[in-house]
């Protein structure tokens, strides 16, 4: 248990969209279960698969925003594109740093929590509130 607060889903982070939603709520869940599963007996090499997950997972969730913004022709399109591009970056660069031994594991989940807090509720909302 690494204990950073990890907030519960709250209909206040849904953005109106079911299918979203869901992936938005599971990638909260893999937030929690890394915080919850790791303490200092755990291997670094175990917590590195565990954040290839989340990496890869985002890479997942991204291409079905972004696919779903093309189908729309969402006029933001291309900056949202970019914010993930540049969410994708600093986690893969923190997580390279972890594997190095120069990361924190507490601050990579407090790098994804503020994602999840800041993007999901400003950016992902914004794109969802222009459909209707
Ligand atoms: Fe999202
Ligand atoms: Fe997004």
């Amino acid at each position: 248990m690494i204990n950073n607060h990890i907030p519960k889903w709250d209909d206040s982070f849904s953005v109106g969209n079911d299918r979203i939603d869901h992936q938005h709520q599971y990638f909260l869940s893999l937030i929690e279960y890394l915080d919850e599963s790791v303490d200092s007996n755990t291997s670094p090499a175990f917590v590195k698969h565990m954040l290839d997950e989340i990496l890869l997972y985002a890479r997942f969730h991204f291409c079905s925003e972004e696919n779903m913004m093309e189908q729309y022709e969402y006029a933001g399109y291309n900056r949202h594109k970019k914010l993930h591009e540049q969410l994708l970056h600093e986690v893969t660069r923190k997580i390279i740093h972890f594997s190095m031994n120069k990361a924190e594991l507490a601050d990579i989940i407090e790098f994804l929590l503020s994602w999840f807090l800041t993007h999901t509720i400003n950016e992902d909302k914004m794109f969802h509130e222009s459909l209707k």
